[in-house]
C-alpha cells in the first residue's frame, strides 16, 4: 500500500494547547483524521511526531530507503538543523518528494524564523494556512504520484 509519511518535529505534540493564537486549537489527532479523510482508498497516512532530532533524521532515512513521499513540518529544527537538511536531501536528491510545511507563516514572525535550512533541498514549501498547509501538501503528493 502506498504510504505518505507526515513527519512533525519538536513541540508539535503540544498542538491544541500550544499558543492557540498562532497554531489553532486542534491537536495532532485531529490532523491525522483530516488527512485520512483526504487520502483516497488504498493510501496509508503515517503521521508521526518527535521532539528528538536523531529520531526525525532516522525517519527521513527510512523514507530515502522506501521511496515514500514525505510531508515534513520540521518545527524549530527548520531554522538551524543542518543534520535534518542533509537527511532531507537524501530523500529529494535521488528524485523523491519532500514537501516542507508550516502551520504559521514563519516569514511574518520573528526574524530567526525567516531562515529555513530545509527549503533549499525541499521539493516545495507550503506555509501559513494552518492544517490546510498539510492538506494542500497531501493533494500535491497525490497529484504527482
Ligand atoms: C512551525 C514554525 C516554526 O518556526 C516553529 O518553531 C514551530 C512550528 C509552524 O508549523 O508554523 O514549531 O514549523
Amino acid at each position: 500500500m502506498p504510504t505518505v509519511l507526515v513527519l512533525n518535529g519538536p513541540n508539535l505534540g503540544r498542538l491544541g494547547s500550544r499558543e492557540p493564537d498562532v497554531y489553532g486549537a486542534a491537536d495532532l489527532a485531529a490532523l491525522r483524521r483530516l488527512l485520512e479523510a483526504v487520502a483516497p482508498e488504498g493510501w496509508n497516512v503515517d503521521l508521526r511526531q518527535t521532539d528528538d532530532e536523531g529520531e526525525l533524521i532516522g525517519w527521513l532515512h527510512e523514507a530515502a530507503d522506501s521511496g515514500s513521499p514525505v510531508i515534513l513540518n520540521p518545527a524549530a529544527f527548520t531554522h538551524y538543523s543542518y543534520g535534518l537538511r542533509d537527511a532531507a536531501a537524501l530523500v529529494t536528491k535521488p528524485g523523491g518528494t519532500l514537501i516542507e510545511v508550516h502551520i504559521s507563516n514563519p516569514h511574518a514572525r520573528e526574524t530567526f524564523r525567516h531562515t529555513s535550512v530545509i527549503s533549499g533541498v525541499a521539493t516545495g514549501v507550503i506555509a501559513g494556512f494552518g492544517f490546510d498547509s498539510y492538506r494542500l501538501a497531501l493533494l500535491q503528493v497525490l497529484a504527482s504520484a
